[in-house]
């Protein structure tokens, strides 16, 4: 069995190379007017360069650890016999990815008999790679992430994202109007593993969303928690399409206290 040290570096030299299959894709689906296709609502996005890129990554994975199984979002999916499996988003942010928004990332994570244990996430358009192993801390390049700010819930600024189904986002709306006073602001970056390495780094104060799949949050929270920022699902659930959240230390409960007042954690 790698290490989780072996596991992070296999997964950022995968989050770097896909990320460059998917800037060069990108060049090329703008020049020819790519197409765009709907997948689980009119307004979930996915492109051929979404699909590209999972490609590479799972030719890679077959390539380098033909044992190792494989959970794509494009449903590049595979069993495996060795205990590890790869948990990849080729493109999350592909809404960003399809508009130019310069804000998307391609997201790498390794468990090992189920738990995460290596991470990384690369920011397509900036280059940035974010990168944790289990024990080994949180790293951006040769900065080790010490997480957030230490500030109260009313001076916080907080992450989120809303899904792709309209009731959901109706929920996640109101929910979302009657947080907003009790804090400082709230962002809606458009990436929710980019939002989760940005808790790491200190540019936000916490985060949650609701109606997320693994490939969002698996190499996130890892990088989140190894920056000492911890996470929690709904209730006492581990993270789930239910809810994730991620903050500082001091803040996570209050966060998680008020995104129950307003029914933020009981939209999905
Ligand atoms: C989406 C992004 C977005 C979040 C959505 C995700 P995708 O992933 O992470 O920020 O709000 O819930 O589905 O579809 O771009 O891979």
């Amino acid at each position: 069995m790698p290490t989780a040290g072996e596991l992070e570096q296999l997964a950022v030299s995968l989050a770097v190379g896909a990320a460059e299959v998917a800037r060069a894709g990108r060049a090329d689906w703008v020049a020819d007017a790519g197409e765009v296709e709907r997948k689980s609502s009119a307004t979930d996005l996915v492109t051929a360069v979404d699909r590209r890129t999972e490609q590479w990554l799972v030719g890679e994975l077959a390539r380098l650890r033909p044992g190792d199984g494989v959970l794509g979002e494009e449903g590049g999916g595979r069993e495996g016999t060795s205990g590890v499996r790869w948990v990849l988003d080729p493109i999350d942010g592909t809404v960003n990815f399809v508009l130019g928004i310069p804000h998307y990332a391609v997201s790498v994570a390794a468990e090992v008999d189920g738990a995460v244990v290596a991470g990384a996430v690369c920011d397509v358009a900036l280059g940035e790679t974010f990168r944790a192993s289990a024990g080994g801390g949180a790293w951006l390049g040769g900065s080790r992430l010490t997480g957030t700010r230490d500030v109260p819930l009313a001076q916080a600024v907080i992450g989120t994202g809303f899904g792709y189904d309209r009731e959901l986002r109706r929920r996640q709306g109101a929910a979302a109007a009657r947080l907003l006073p009790e804090i400082a602001d709230l962002r809606r970056l458009g990436s929710a593993a980019l939002a989760l390495c940005y808790v790491a780094a200190g540019r936000l104060d916490g985060y949650f969303e609701a109606g997320l799949n693994a490939w969002d949050h698996a190499a996130g929270a890892l990088i989140a928690t190894e920056a000492g920022c911890p996470t929690a699902g709904a209730g006492t659930e581990p993270l789930s399409a239910r809810l994730v959240v991620a903050a500082g230390p001091r803040l996570l409960d209050p966060l998680r206290q008020l995104l129950t007042a307003t029914g933020a954690d009981a939209v999905a």
